[in-house]
Formats: structure tokens, sequence, C-alpha cells
């Protein structure tokens, strides 16, 4: 198994529309393996693959409290949803540290392939279908921050383009004095992020 890297908002690839997965071979059951480990590892919730630049339609998901209820689904459709709204305190693993009210329908019927390409439908509610929706927008190339205001998505990009360069510059610096230390490495949020 290996950790993937995630891709942090507001990198370009991230608004990349994934192509249909066609091949359900060996290859695409690492991605699934990959992909879980990476978001159980973060820790999240949920993770689309275009988080981790594979631009495939492809997400993993688990909400359950024991991390043991992988969910994989493979070109995803919603065929229904609520009229019924929701809102949700929404994060992402691609927007570390940012979190947005997102409003979206309360329930929905989501259609998909399994890992082996056998068909099932899923009908979801509270964080389920936020998280469902959520990783779904990122295999169109949405990310949650696009719902806020353009003055809070400025604002996020200019953090976390800050934070970027922060991170680099302090790299640098250990790899000059030979410190291995890993300062992404931040410590675990109990928040689910998606
Ligand atoms: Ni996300």
């Amino acid at each position: 198994m290996t950790t993937l890297t995630i891709l942090r908002y507001p990198d370009k690839r991230l608004h990349k529309i994934a192509r249909p997965v066609t091949s359900f071979d060996a290859r695409l059951k690492k991605l699934v393996t990959d992909m879980a480990e990476t978001m159980y590892n973060a820790p999240g919730v949920g993770l689309a693959a275009t988080q981790v630049d594979e631009h495939i339609q492809l997400v993993v998901i688990d909400i359950s409290d024991t991390r043991n209820e992988l969910r994989v689904f493979i070109n995803p459709e919603i065929v229904w949803q609520s009229e019924e709204k929701f809102v949700y305190e929404e994060g992402c693993l691609s927007v570390p540290d940012i979190y947005g009210a997102v409003e979206r329908p309360a329930q929905v019927t989501v259609r998909a392939l399994n890992v082996d390409g056998n068909p099932f439908e899923l009908r979801a509610e509270g964080l389920l279908a936020v998280c469902v929706q959520h990783e779904l927008d990122h295999l169109k190339g949405t990310v949650f921050v696009e719902y806020l205001s353009p003055l809070k998505q400025n604002r996020i990009k200019s953090r976390l383009l800050k934070e970027e360069r922060q991170i680099a510059r302090q790299m640098e610096r250990n790899n000059e004095r030979n410190i291995d230390t890993d300062v992404t490495k931040k410590p675990a949020i109990k928040r689910g992020l998606l």
C-alpha cells in the first residue's frame, strides 16, 4: 500500500474533469487500496481520485466511527435528489483547515459501479449525502469553496498560497541544516474531512 499525495487548493489540477473508468483491472484495485489508505491516514471521511491527481471517476468514502465501512463508487451519478436542503459546515483534505457552510439537497440516490464493475444504487442522507455530493463535485472539477462568496474564496486562496510558501521556506532551511522533519504534518483533526 502507498500513501498518495493529496493536491492542495488552488492547484489547477483540482479542476480537471474525470473520465469514466472502463477497465476494472488490478491497477484500478491498487488505486482503490492506495486511496483508502490515504483517506484513513489523512484522516478523512472521503477522497476523490481527482484529489490524488488521477483523473478517473472514482471515489472512496468511509463515514463510520469504526473506520471499517469502506464504500467505493465508480462512474457515480446522482439519479435523484430531494427538494429538502441540508446545510453542513464542510471541510476538504485539499483545503486544509478551512471550513464553510454549504447547502445541498438533504437526500440523494446515487448509482455507481463497484470495484468489480457491478452496478448498485444507494440512497444517502445526512453526512453520507453531503459526502457523496462533495466527492462527486471533485470529479467534475469543483471544490466546495467555490460555493462560498468570491471574497471568502480569495481570502482562502491567498492564505493557502502563503502557507505553501512558508512550508517551502521551512523545508529549505531544514535541508540546509540537514534536519529531517516534515513540517506539513499536522496533528489529526477530529472533524470529518471530505
Ligand atoms: Ni474534498
